[in-house]
């Protein structure tokens, strides 16, 4: 999951190249490369680190050329440092890659037994190697699709040549690329995010695909070689939403945006007279859905482990939850009557879209809930729910999360009704509080002062643990998660029922304990689970909508007091607390917010 950008040009690239690269760190930041060529020789500029290190070290080499290709790092083969960083050159050729070579090691080999001599641990370099050594009997389209078939795994590829010094290649299998056209520039890029604002119109390439450019023109072959189209899209413009504003950081500007979101989401979906949920063109009747799978990776697999709850009070329908990196691999029975539901934010998720693309070769029908609606996933799946929270860019997912659980929501209490399985005073009641949700998510957000007083308590622990029961559990899970991703230190969400099966062993005086615990059907039960951790010394962070002087005693630490909603949306005010948790703890240890070491917003590998 690596970001890759080209650009062919009247006029020198180095700025736009460099701007372009920022937008896209968020696939990646552990180095970062840029190859032109000038004056008939390529030129390679890359560093470790980020793109501003990057930039720096451009001031003192100086950088320029009509042609370019750009790249940053998520290091999968080979530590993230200077050789390895990308662009990876030879006499003739510069190559950028996002995805992997998976018989790299092989084809070096072969190659190294012709003479070549390698400079890096990447998988990429036998890329340049090949196209450098087909270069010597063929022209650069052919060596290009002769280097092609030798390659195992995925990718997406921007090429450049010494000789052919005017034109950029872009190759796809597995990995997204696409290419953004004016009228004296045209480009390639991981994603239409990066070219968003240099060009409104774009083309997705498909597996297989080769792109041509040079400043004038876009040429495209399918893996036969064969000349062909491609639509053209055109994009929302929508460029202010990427800045942060007077916030410090993406993050906190996403997690106070959470409120508005909520709100157009609901406007997108809700017909607030009729109470009617707008969502037509089911792939499968509603009526006929025998089994709902719910399959996604990280924060929206928690999404769809909250839907999960949601799927089983409101209908009849048997459901799953599957993470898509288990489920593209078990010998799942995919049968044509049962849904499967893929959540992503990025919709570029290697593992989601590997597995939706699992089940769609088996004749299942799919739906995505997914952010990005220029993405992979939403150009493969059957029907597409977008969330319409905006740009999510601060790695840590956080109005995406919310935006996740309300469209899925949506969709299950549509599906309900359908099948008349929901009391229509329950219906109803559930769309009111919805309406009104968004004013008590900035309730909480009003009082973000005290999660700020109290993270300071958590800087110096050795770890901590995140209690729930019902829907609770999928948000401790998520608390959980957010946490450790921020704040480095670990965290583990874990059933309240469960604790006495192993995990109680680990209380110890003064761990920190966060107990989710809103009055639903389960509250009796968390709060005898915190009494147990309690009795062990456990420091217990209670997130509750209920007073309960009683139960909760002078044994508690500290407590937050979310406001009072439908036992059923309990998740959309107990989860922005863990939020704001995690975010000031992190601040306070002097973590980089919006991109915590080691990860990635877009996790384009498997
Ligand atoms: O783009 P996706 O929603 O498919 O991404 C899935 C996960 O990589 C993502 O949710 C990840 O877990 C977040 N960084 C968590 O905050």
């Amino acid at each position: 999951m690596c970001g890759i950008i080209g650009i062919a040009s009247y006029k020198d690239i180095s700025k736009e190249i460099l701007e372009s690269l920022k937008k896209l760190e968020y696939r990646g930041y552990d180095s970062a490369g840029i190859s032109t060529i000038n004056n008939g020789e390529i030129v390679e500029n890359k560093c470790a680190g980020k793109v501003s290190d990057l930039e720096k070290l451009i001031k003192k080499t100086s950088l320029s050329g009509n042609i370019g290709i750009g790249h940053v790092r998520w290091a999968t083969h080979g530590a993230p440092n200077q050789a390895n960083a990308h662009p990876h050159s030879s006499e003739e050729v510069s190559v950028v890659h996002n995805g992997i070579i998976e018989n790299s090691a092989i084809i070096k080999k072969e190659l190294i037994d012709k003479g070549h001599i390698f400079k890096s641990q990447t998988d990429t370099e036998v890329v340049t190697h090949l196209i450098t050594e087909n270069l010597k009997k063929m022209n650069y389209l052919e060596s290009v699709f002769e280097t092609l078939k030798k390659l195992e795994g995925s990718f997406a590829l921007g090429i450049i040549f010494k000789k052919f010094n005017n034109l950029i290649v872009g190759a796809r299998r597995g990995s997204p690329l696409a290419v953004g056209y004016t009228d004296k520039e045209k480009y390639i890029g991981s994603d239409s995010y990066a070219l968003n604002s240099m060009t409104k119109e774009v083309s997705y390439l498909d597996d297989g695909d080769v792109c041509v450019l040079t400043k004038d023109k876009i040429e495209f072959f399918d893996k036969n070689k064969k000349k062909i189209e491609k639509k053209i899209h055109k994009l929302a413009n929508d460029e202010a939403v990427y800045s942060k504003g007077n916030f410090k950081d993406f993050m906190s500007k996403e997690i106070s945006e959470q409120p508005e979101v909520i709100k157009k989401c609901i406007n997108e979906y809700l017909d607030k007279i009729r109470k009617e949920i707008n969502i037509v063109n089911f792939p499968v009747d509603p009526k006929k859905i025998t089994k709902v799978n719910l399959i996604a990776c990280g924060t929206a697999y928690h999404a769809c482990a909250i839907g999960k709850y949601w799927f089983e009070e409101f209908t009849n329908i048997d459901v799953s939850v599957d993470v898509a990196s288990e489920f593209r691999y078990r010998n799942n029975k995919i049968k044509t009557n049962e849904l499967y539901i893929f959540v992503s934010q990025s919709g570029e998720t290697a593992d989601t879209i590997a597995a939706l693309d699992f089940c769609k070769k088996k004749g299942a029908k799919t739906c995505a809930i997914i952010n990005v609606t220029e993405s992979s996933l939403s150009r493969l799946a059957d029907l597409v729910l977008p969330i319409h929270v905006g740009p999510e860019v601060g790695v840590a997912s956080t109005k995406a999360f919310t935006g996740q659980i309300l469209v899925l929501l949506l969709f299950i209490l549509k599906i309900a009704r359908n099948r008349n399985e929901i009391k229509e005073e329950e219906y109803l009641n559930i769309i009111k509080d919805l309406e009104n949700i968004h004013s008590k998510v900035s309730l909480i957000l009003n009082n973000k002062k005290i999660i700020e007083d109290l993270a300071v308590d958590f800087i110096d622990i050795k770890g901590s643990i995140f209690l729930g029961r019902g829907l609770s559990y999928p948000v401790a899970l998520e608390g959980a998660l957010k946490f450790k991703e921020l704040t480095y230190l670990h965290a583990e969400g874990y059933p309240a029922g469960e604790m006495k099966h192993g995990p109680l062993a680990l209380v110890e005086n003064g761990m920190p304990v966060i107990v989710i615990a809103p009055k639903d059907r389960f509250y009796e039960k968390t709060i005898s689970n915190m009494q147990e951790v309690i009795a062990r010394g456990g420091k217990i962070l209670l997130i509750s909508d209920h007073a309960d002087e009683v139960a909760t005693s002078e044994n508690i630490w500290s407590e937050i007091r979310i406001p009072k909603i439908h036992k059923f949306l309990s998740p959309f005010l107990s989860n922005i607390p863990l939020q704001l948790l995690a975010y000031y703890v992190a601040l306070k240890k002097g973590n980089d917010i919006d991109k915590p070491r080691n990860l990635a917003k877009s996790v384009t590998v498997e």
